[in-house]
């Protein structure tokens, strides 16, 4: 439904989007992840008409956004929650969408409603609306056309957990109603829960893309942590078994999946006090990925290690 083909912007002599192809299918909700300055806002800026890319194209239904007639009937855009007439109160914001649309009236209730603005927060000038205020407001207006597809740059920004979880199930359904939903995130954990699909940007490039699965399956071999009251015989089991073994803080660290691990502690008959899947979750990939467009060195990355945990 959104397809993306070859699509390059440049800034001068930077390159900010780098030969970029990718679609993304109805029924599904694709995750664009990237760091900081990873391009997805001037990707998804470019598949709205807002920047004209320097060289490739983005359709959305076969056709150019520009030429979608009524593009809001189609196309439920929230690139920038806070670029709304401050002066506006948001019912002003919404009803002028739908005029334009030329929806009634009505559907500026609906969609107050599905958001959970009150009424009372809908005669509020929008200047005086939180960030989450304004997220909200951002996703009714994208969805007052009833559109097939929605492109949101960071919709979560600002929403409170109720807020996420929420706009997690709403987006969900609507992706279960055979709609295409786009959403760009830096935020791993926020994407995972929510996308089918998703699609790494690093520096302007996909670095990786696919569902959980696959991207898990590109991570590297399976380790395990492991901790029990006698490690020097679990080591020897370990190596006997020929699993590669390395200490660990207070326990160890064995390139080999849980099961392995578990049958050599049996085999020795250790007691087992702590056993834990060690491999570079998605997490790890993700950064070992855009290592270079962080602005932190990985290895600074990492979260410090409780005590009394293997490292
Ligand atoms: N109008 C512009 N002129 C010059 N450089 C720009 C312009 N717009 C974007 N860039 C640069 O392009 C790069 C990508 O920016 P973009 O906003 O797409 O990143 P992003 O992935 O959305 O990041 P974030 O997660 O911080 O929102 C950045 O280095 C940015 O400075
Ligand atoms: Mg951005």
């Amino acid at each position: 439904m959104i397809k993306v083909e070859g699509l390059t912007r440049k800034y001068g002599s930077f390159v900010a989007v780098d030969d970029v192809s990718f679609t993304c299918q109805p029924g599904r909700v694709t995750g664009f992840l990237g760091p900081n300055g990873a391009g997805k806002s001037t990707t998804m800026r470019v598949m709205v008409g807002l920047t004209p890319p320097t060289k490739g194209e983005v359709t959305i239904g076969g056709l150019r956004y520009h030429d979608i007639p009524n593009p809001g009937r189609h196309v439920g855009v929230l690139l920038d929650a806070s670029a709304q007439h401050g002066g506006r109160t948001g019912r002003e914001v919404l009803t002028l969408g739908a005029m334009t649309m030329g929806l009634p009236e009505s559907r500026v209730d609906e969609m107050l409603d599905l958001v959970s603005l009150t009424k009372a927060e809908a005669k509020r000038r929008i200047r005086n609306y939180s960030l989450g205020m304004k997220q909200r407001l951002g996703i009714a207006h994208a969805l007052l056309g009833d559109p097939q597809v929605l492109i949101l740059d960071e919709p979560a920004n600002g929403l409170d957990p109720a807020g996420i979880r929420w706009m997690r199930g709403l987006l969900k359904n609507y992706a279960d109603r055979g709609g295409t939903v786009l959403l760009s995130s830096h935020l791993l954990h926020e994407v995972e829960q929510i996308a089918d699909e998703m699609i790494l940007i690093g520096n302007g490039r996909i670095v990786a893309r696919g569902d959980r699965e696959t991207l898990l399956a590109g991570a590297g071999p399976a380790q395990t942590l492991v901790t029990s009251l006698d490690n020097a015989a679990l080591a020897a089991a370990l190596q006997a078994a020929g699993l590669p073994v390395e200490q660990a803080g207070r326990g160890l660290r064995v390139q080999a999946a849980a099961a392995d691990v578990g049958r050599a502690a049996l085999s020795a008959q250790v007691v087992l006090t702590d056993l834990r899947d060690g491999g570079a979750g998605l997490e790890d990939l993700f950064l070992q990925l855009t290592a270079d467009t962080q602005r932190e060195a990985p290895s600074s990355l990492q979260a410090p290690t409780p005590e009394g945990t293997v490292a």
